[in-house]
């Protein structure tokens, strides 16, 4: 794992705003991955003030997000999907047809996974995938458990995940939903290249035993070890607990 540590979330948010643009700029046909949440807040602002100055260009640019409340329909406003056009999608020039959301109001959630896996493989994979890290080591909906499931699927929310997902809900615990759909863990591990962006000394910990740890499915974020090309990228905060390199 390469790790980057910024002195400042507004500085990682900035430099990986031009990796971003950098990327597009030497594949405009990108495949980018991209998750929800406060941290990725202060990049997706970096990507509209220069989607705005014409220093990127998502015309042919195509994205996956990585996961989605069940039973929350993409107009409410505490859907991931919501949340996406809000800080992003109705801000840049990327074109509806390239956004790919899971929907989260279908009866069949089984086969809406199956069709966000053939989607993500008919688009040529993922070629970079932002991700942020949950409190307790989660990416996308991936909860720490007993075992973690490969595929995109159809998963229980832990109370701790729920209740950082509280302000999307009007700070109600009860409206937050109990399950979700997420990218599987070996979903996100093909994608070429992997950012992983971390703020805050609160996820210190989650940092360290990411990164210094065993593979352990207590600790989703720990699979990344896997991956030949994952960027860690932290602000000090994160970075507080890690040995001076
Ligand atoms: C959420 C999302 C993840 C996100 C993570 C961290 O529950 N499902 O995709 O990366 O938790 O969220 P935050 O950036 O708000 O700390």
């Amino acid at each position: 794992m390469t790790i980057r540590v910024f002195s400042t979330p507004r500085a990682a948010a900035h430099a990986l705003a031009a990796h971003i643009a950098h990327a597009v700029a030497a594949n405009p046909r990108l495949v980018l991955g991209l998750p929800s949440g406060r941290t990725p807040i202060p990049l997706y602002r970096e990507l509209t003030a220069l989607c705005r100055s014409r220093r990127i260009d998502f015309s042919r640019t195509t994205t996956f997000n990585l996961d989605e409340f069940l039973g929350v329909a993409a107009r409410d406003p505490g859907s991931y999907r919501a949340f996406m056009q809000r800080h992003l999608f109705d801000r840049v020039n990327l074109p509806p047809g390239r956004v790919n959301f899971l929907n989260g109001t279908v009866r069949n959630a089984a086969g809406e996974c199956d069709r966000y896996e053939r989607a993500i493989a008919r688009a040529g994979g993922i070629d970079l995938q932002i991700l942020g890290l949950g409190l307790n080591g989660h990416i996308g909906f991936n909860e720490p458990a007993a075992t973690l499931r490969a595929r995109t699927h159809r998963t229980r929310l832990s109370l701790a995940t729920r209740r950082a997902n509280k302000s999307l809900f009007g700070n109600r615990l009860d409206a937050v939903p109990r399950e979700a759909l997420s990218m599987g863990m070996a979903t996100i591990l093909r994608a070429r290249q992997i950012v992983l962006l971390v703020t805050g000394r609160e996820k210190a910990r989650s940092v360290e035993r990411m990164i210094a740890g065993p593979l352990t499915p207590k600790l989703p974020a720990s699979f990344l070890q896997l991956h030949d090309r994952v960027e860690v990228w932290l602000d000090r905060g994160a970075a507080s607990r890690l040995k001076r390199r």
